[in-house]
């Protein structure tokens, strides 16, 4: 692997609704026939990439799109986000959902990479990824966004075996979407299981645990993978030991203090707070130094928001942030 002579720099969600270019094609289309119409996923793709000195561009998609495919109703909503109109609710539920044929049901997906990649034409790299097991059990049993996960924790508890077999079923689903999009030319791989977080370490090690290392273990070695999740702290030494070439963290935790819990032989990525981008440029200039100071230039970090971009950010902000990273992350 190359080694790169200033800190690397990709956000979540580069492409989405702060951006004008965005929101003109949102106009004509839903985000699904957005998804779902590779040539518009794959421009939107190359939307902020043509636009700031980005050096990732990750596909446009969204994380609960397969989860159609097992039979799952989906709904997006253009106010309030995604809506499963029949969420989980006993192992009959479970039972009934089916494996994917990605080649087959993923083919919008599949199509977009390819014509992103040939968009690209291999200036920066692609970035494909996938919902983590426990964050789209999540969203099959909550029905939608949630602040408490309560009914996600009172399946697992209550209908441990159910609750299982349905982590085995988004394990493979998340394993099989993954390598596909890698086998369709997709870099490298991040797996999001945002909702994480909100498990203690102990529930963690034993409702998860396994679950994301057989998905890990299960991913085409050819391109790393990137392991992210939300509020994680307290799980980061058994997310890493569940595997991940790279840890993905938010900005609850100092970076460095974060990457001593991973161990430093990890690489990792992270973790400006998204609102930094909506207040002072002084202050965003000061955070990025900070990260950049923290994790040091010596190689291993992976710049990045810890959580992905807000519908309110200017676009000046990410351009300003783009080259302050570059500038203050230069190799010493
Ligand atoms: O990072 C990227 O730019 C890649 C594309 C991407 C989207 N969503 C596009 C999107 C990725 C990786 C996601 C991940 C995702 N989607 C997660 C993981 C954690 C997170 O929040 O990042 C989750 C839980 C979802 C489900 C989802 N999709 C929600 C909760 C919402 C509504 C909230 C919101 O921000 O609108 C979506 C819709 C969505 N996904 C949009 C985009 C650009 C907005 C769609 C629009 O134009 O209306």
């Amino acid at each position: 692997m190359q080694e790169p002579d200033c800190t690397p720099v990709w956000l979540m969600r580069q492409a989405g609704r702060y951006m004008e270019e965005y929101r003109a094609l949102r106009q004509r289309h839903t985000f699904v026939e957005m998804c779902k119409t590779p040539e518009i996923a794959a421009q939107v793709t190359l939307q902020p990439v043509l636009r700031f000195d980005l050096d990732a561009a990750i596909i446009f998609s969204d994380i609960l799109l397969p989860l159609e495919a097992m039979g799952a109703a989906l709904q997006f909503d253009d106010a309030g986000g995604p809506v499963v109109e029949r969420p989980i609710r006993s192992a009959a539920d479970v039972e009934a959902l089916r494996p994917i044929d990605p080649g087959c049901d993923l083919s919008y997906l599949l199509d977009a990479i390819r014509a992103a990649r040939s968009a690209l034409s291999g200036r920066i790299p692609l970035i494909g990824f996938a919902g983590g097991p426990f964050t789209l059990a999540a969203y099959l049993i909550e029905g939608g966004a949630s602040k408490h996960y309560q009914m996600t924790k009172a399946f697992m508890y209550a209908q441990p075996a159910a609750f299982r077999l349905l982590m085995e079923k988004l394990t493979d689903l998340c394993a099989a979407s993954l390598n596909a999009q890698i086998e369709a030319g997709a870099q490298a791989v991040q797996v999001f299981d945002s909702w994480v977080g909100v498990l203690g370490a102990a529930d963690y090690a034993e409702y998860v645990m396994d679950h994301s290392t057989r998905l890990f273990a299960s991913i085409d070695r050819s391109v790393p993978s990137i392991h992210f999740g939300v509020g994680t702290f307290h799980l980061l030494p058994l997310m890493g030991r569940a595997g991940g070439d790279v840890i993905g963290v938010d900005w609850r935790v100092p970076i460095d203090m974060a990457w001593e819990a991973i161990g430093r032989d990890r690489p990792i990525q992270g973790n400006l707070d998204p609102a930094v981008l909506l207040g002072p440029p002084a202050r965003l200039e000061q955070q990025v130094q900070e990260i950049v100071r923290r994790a040091g230039t010596g190689g291993g970090h992976i710049f990045n928001l810890g959580h992905g971009v807000l519908p309110e950010t200017q676009p000046e902000a990410v351009e300003v942030l783009v080259r302050q990273v570059h500038e203050y992350g230069r190799a010493a």
